[in-house]
């Protein structure tokens, strides 16, 4: 179907549709590329690399910066990707501008710290910088069990908001010291005389329970990670687990942030706008579900914008005005 429209568009010459890529299960699965993956692009490029459909990458990894994801998927397509047309699923944590300039506790895995820098985050504390200010806290594994160096927790500045980006490796640590940062409001070297609540900001990205890399059957994806912390943090406490936002696919703030980039794509191609987005995934817990949320949300916009125009006739009756052009806005999402 995508390839019937890339023909017919190409040869009007402007297309006025975009299209949102899932990465992994649909383009590669681990480090390997997907066969097909490397032709359906060259429809969508030219002989130089180049995209002439607008398009966007939409994934729910967390794991890395925009700029390398956007480097690996020039090698594995062979095409140009710039980093501005990749979605991670932390990317829409920049409109959040409340939180800057807050002492954030960020849980993930590679480069935590230089991504939550990038989103503009300034006062930001790795878990690992916890677990060497606060040695006493993480004694699962009993051969950490020893005295610290000294009393590096009294000078550490409370935390004021979780950030939780993806997976970590060592789960059990992880979720200690988040339950122990959550119930102490930000100060875990204090034992709390009672268990605060609400708790201090959570933000929370990717809710993919299961994600597609090399093995056979799906593997545990940060959904997973935070079903561990809800139920924990709910036994521990009594509370349930409020987060401040949960971004990535499907959440609608995701397809909004998105979108908007898919348009300025659209821009810089010299194209007026995309009225059409089709949006490619594997899992239809998040990439399904997503796109029908937010084409719901724009088949409400786009009835309210013409229920707005709606104006009476000669004959007193009630016309809408179904003139094309004059929609401010016509866009829907179709799946592939
Ligand atoms: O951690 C990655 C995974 O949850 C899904 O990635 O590209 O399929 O949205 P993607
Ligand atoms: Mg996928």
């Amino acid at each position: 179907r995508c390839q019937c429209y890339c023909s017919q568009s190409r040869k009007n010459g402007a297309p006025n549709f975009g299209l949102f890529f899932d990465i992994d299960g649909v383009i590669v699965r681990g480090k390997h590329i997907l066969p097909g993956a490397r032709e359906a692009f060259k429809l969508l490029t030219d002989k130089n690399g180049k995209f002439w459909v607008p398009s966007v990458f939409l994934t729910n990894a967390g794991n890395t910066l925009r700029q390398y994801k956007a480097k690996k998927l020039s090698e594995w397509l062979g095409i140009q990707v710039d980093p501005e047309q990749v979605v991670m699923s932390h990317s829409p944590l920049q409109m959040f501008r409340q939180f800057m300039d807050k002492h954030v506790l960020v849980s993930g895995q590679g480069p935590t710290l230089q991504i939550a820098k990038c989103l503009g985050f300034t006062k930001v504390s790795t878990i690992d910088d916890l677990r060497d200010a606060f040695p006493k806290l993480d004694m699962v594994d009993h051969e950490r069990r020893q005295a610290a160096l000294c009393a590096f927790e009294k000078y550490f500045p409370k935390i004021d908001v979780v950030l939780l980006l993806g997976e970590p490796v060592r789960w059990e640590t992880n979720l200690q010291i988040i339950i122990d940062v959550l119930v102490t409001n930000g100060r875990p070297s204090e034992a709390p005389s009672v268990i605060p609540f609400p708790h201090i900001p959570v933000l929370a990205c990717n809710m993919d329970l299961l994600w597609m890399a090399e093995a056979p059957m799906p593997r545990f994806g940060h959904g997973c990670f935070l079903n561990c912390l809800e139920s924990l943090y709910y036994k521990i406490t009594g509370y349930p687990l409020k987060y401040t936002t949960l971004i990535g696919k499907p959440s609608e703030l995701t397809y909004h942030h998105s979108e908007n980039i898919l348009q300025d794509e659209a821009h810089k191609l010299g194209l007026p706008g995309v009225k059409r987005i089709y949006a490619i995934g594997d899992n239809p817990e998040t990439d399904i579900y997503g796109a029908n949320l937010f084409n719901r949300y724009l088949c409400k916009k786009h009835a309210n914008a013409l229920s707005q125009k709606k104006r009476v006739n000669r004959q007193g009756q009630e016309v809408s005005e179904d003139d094309d052009n004059e929609k401010p806005e016509n866009i829907n999402s179709d799946l592939c």
